[in-house]
């Protein structure tokens, strides 16, 4: 059976029959009997090597880091010895190497081609924190649709996104990539994310050829790490990870997503990629995940240093036991598990389940059927920035901004800018940078094709005489250009201050212990001050910041986050009012790094604050309350939130009730709203969080209008884990809270009988 020639007449045979059979029998996972059958004839015609290949991934611009340095990978993918390329794209790149594999290969198995989009591929989106502040989950899946097809033209099959990784530690350089500290708006913003990249929305299968598949990321808990230091340990209960950490993962596996990479960190003394308990009790037993694992590049290596292995076989045997299925460049299991399958450390079924889910998912792409079906040149013009893509960029911009403060002054207040404003400083060292409001991660994307502020505010404002100082650098302690600025702030009518950090100070490696804006910026924007000029502070960063001066001092401040390729329009249209504003925090920003971890959902204590007494939980040099609450945002009008009340106000365990309230805007212009509906249980088996979102809603409203808006609260979303670990609604009372921001909203109490 192993003549070749009749080998590949054999295969040619099954792959056509393979390719003919019907789609009928298509289960949830978008897998069929027919994907399955193929799946086994292949992998009884693989040599044990050829397994091993598939469950090899490399960098494009890198050679594999394992053991034994390598140079040449496309000698690698020649002789089959690799199953997926990261890093390499454009349609006519992908398609040189993927040529390699399919004219050079006995099996022509075709390669699978990954990449890190994570906020946009060519056309840049806002950083992932940022666009979760738009709470808008419709968005969130446009724009990883956008990121799709511009991905896919450009030969991609597979992104490494998106995250989900719950972040309640600023310190975190990787909080920019994620949707922020809650597990209900994480989960639902991962599923959207998910449905995005896969098309889901609008029925399309992993087989369309504008589709990515998504990786879901870090498996898990990763933002858990130690003191916000990135790759940190990380250690808590099985309930904070399951209640707080684990739900967006699920949510994203839920709607579709059928690649999980597996984390860098340790999590309670075992490490995520070793971690037999995360990857095949709860992943594949528990949530019945049927697509692959991938590491997170070296992660398999780094179990040496993590302490718990001697060498890279016990690493590779760790990793492939626990239920990791591909290796991303590490060449451990290229180098190890040939050799740890004959010593019967691994068993061959063992391998043969992980290339099965590997093959499984190259099948349900398409890929045997069309290799070379990204490969089209035109096609990957066509649909890179298109007009229609970079308007989908600055919606997600408007939408991304929150308006942290908005004081009067004079009876009116600083925002929106008047139209007949004449004179305008904009100064700052990121007012005119363009390259950074790409933010982290934005591998693809050029930074030349963003839009500053500066030239977003000239062409907002082209009457107007604008400007410019850049005032001195983000993170150096020279104040050198500092009188320029205080010129031209001296000479305007309003000083518009662009402040915070480099997009390279967030993402990954890139953890800092003062959150506070870097170098001389605070002192520019007090000198600022001192001006006596109306100061509009636009905050640019990957993270939440500490300001507590500016907050103090500042009468209105703008987060614009990393905006995207259109930031420059998007925030020039937020300061001259044509978009009111109307995003809300998706994380808590704390006064001062020591409060840290500061999050909405956090418990009682036994000890609650009281000013007046000593022996209870504060500190003794700050309040416990954030700078900005978790769902804060304001707009250029007002609301009112009123009549909250319960369909009934007894229910019991088995039971849903519907919630209603009255939303009115109660300014001069229309707005957007977003009410959030938290709940907390008063008294259960274990203590609760004081406040729990389970549900929101993003409303338009004109000037007066009056929206009522109902959330159902179902047993699901009174559901814990008890004393025991067993998912529970217990009878009590239990606050309902309704409202525009975690710290302002009505309350009501409802009853769980029995
Ligand atoms: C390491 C990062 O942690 C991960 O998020 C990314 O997907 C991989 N490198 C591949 O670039």
């Amino acid at each position: 059976m192993r003549h070749p020639i009749l080998l590949l007449a054999f295969l040619s045979a099954m792959l056509l029959f393979g390719a003919c059979s019907s789609p009928e029998k298509r289960s949830t996972t978008g897998t069929n009997d027919a994907i399955e059958q193929r799946v086994d004839s292949l992998l009884a015609l693989m040599t044990l090597e050829e397994k091993i290949g598939q469950l090899t991934l490399y960098s494009s611009d890198f050679d594999v880091t394992g053991p034994t340095m390598r140079s040449g990978y496309l000698d690698d993918v020649k002789s089959g010895k690799v199953g997926a390329i990261f890093n390499a794209f454009t349609a006519a790149f992908t398609t040189k190497i993927q040529k390699l594999a399919i004219e050079n290969t006995r099996l022509k198995i075709p390669l699978l081609f990954g990449y890190d989009v994570i906020h946009g591929f060519k056309t840049a989106f806002p950083v992932p924190l940022g666009e979760a502040a738009s709470w808008d989950t419709a968005l969130c899946a446009r724009s990883a649709r956008v990121a799709a097809v511009e991905a896919a033209a450009a030969g991609l099959h597979w992104t490494f996104a998106p995250m989900v990784d719950i972040a309640r530690d600023p310190r975190w350089g990787r909080i920019t990539e994620g949707a922020g500290e809650d597990p209900h708006l994480g989960s639902a913003i991962a599923a959207a994310r998910v449905r995005g990249f896969q098309g889901i929305n609008e029925g399309k299968t992993l087989a369309a050829n504008d589709v990515v598949l998504a990786c879901v990321k870090h498996f898990a808990a990763y933002g858990a790490a130690e003191a916000g230091r990135d790759y940190n340990t990380t250690d808590m209960s099985d309930r904070v990870l399951r209640e707080i950490y684990l739900p967006p993962y699920k949510a994203a596996i839920d709607a579709g997503a059928l690649s999980v990479m597996s984390a860098f960190n340790e999590l309670n003394g075992v490490p995520a990629t070793g971690n037999q308990y995360l990857l095949t009790d709860i992943l594949r037993n528990e949530w019945k995940f049927k697509g692959f694992v991938v590491t997170d590049y070296t992660s398999i290596n780094e179990m040496i240093p993590h302490n718990v292995v001697a060498d890279s076989a016990e690493a590779g045997e760790l990793a492939i036991n626990a239920g990791v299925d591909m290796d991303m460049q590490g060449g451990i299991f290229q180098f190890q598990l040939a050799k740890l399958v004959k010593q019967g450390r691994v068993s061959e079924s063992t391998i043969n389940e992980a290339v099965r889910r590997v093959l499984r998912l190259k099948f349900m792409l398409g890929l045997f059927e069309a290799p070379y079906g990204r490969s089209d040149t035109t096609r990957e013009r066509e649909r890179t920035m298109t007009p229609e893509h970079l308007e989908v960029s600055l919606d997600a911009a408007r939408k991304s901004i929150v308006l942290l403060k908005n004081d009067s002054l004079k009876g009116n207040a600083i925002l929106p800018l008047a139209s007949t404003i004449k004179t305008i400083a904009i100064v700052g060292p990121l007012a005119d940078s363009k390259r950074d409001m790409l933010g982290a991660w934005a591998g693809a994307c050029d930074g030349n094709k963003c839009i500053s502020l500066l030239e977003g505010m000239k062409k907002r404002f082209p009457q107007a005489n604008i400007l410019y100082a850049k005032g001195c650098n983000i993170n150096d302690d020279s104040t050198n250009a500092f009188n320029a600025a205080l010129q031209a702030a001296s000479k305007a009518d309003v000083v518009i201050a662009a402040l915070g950090e480099t997009s390279e100070m967030s993402g990954e490696a890139a953890s800092r212990s003062n959150i506070g804006i870097p170098g001389v910026q605070e002192d520019l924007l007090k000198k600022l001050a001192t001006t006596g000029k109306p100061v509009v502070l636009v905050l640019m960063n990957g993270r939440p910041l500490a300001i507590p001066w500016a907050a103090q001092n500042i009468p209105a401040i703008v987060e614009a986050w990393f905006l995207g390729t259109r930031a420059g329009d998007a925030i020039a249209e937020v300061l001259a009012g044509d978009y009111n504003p109307s995003g809300k925090l998706p994380v808590t920003f704390p006064r001062s790094v020591g409060q840290i971890p500061l999050y909405y959902n956090h418990k009682n204590t036994g000890r609650p604050i009281n000013p007046k007494d000593k022996y209870t939980s504060k500190y003794l040099d700050i309040q416990n309350t954030p700078q900005f609450a978790f769902g804060h945002g304001l707009s250029y009008t007002t609301f009112a939130y009123s009549a909250l009340r319960l369909e009934k106000s007894s229910i019991k365990t088995s039971e849903q009730v519907r919630v209603s309230i009255d939303v009115q805007n109660t300014g001069t212009r229309e707005g957007v709203e977003t009410a959030q509906f938290y709940i907390r249980d008063l008294v259960a088996s274990v203590p609760r969080p004081v406040q729990e979102l389970r549900g929101f809603q993003k409303v338009v409203l004109k000037a007066g209008e009056t929206k009522t808006l109902t959330f159902t609260l179902t047993p699901e979303d009174l559901m814990f884990y008890n004393r025991q670990m067993k998912r529970v609604v217990e009878p009590g009372d239990i606050k309902i809270m309704v409202g525009g921001s975690s710290d302002n909203t009505l309350t009501t109490t409802l009853k769980v009988t029995q």
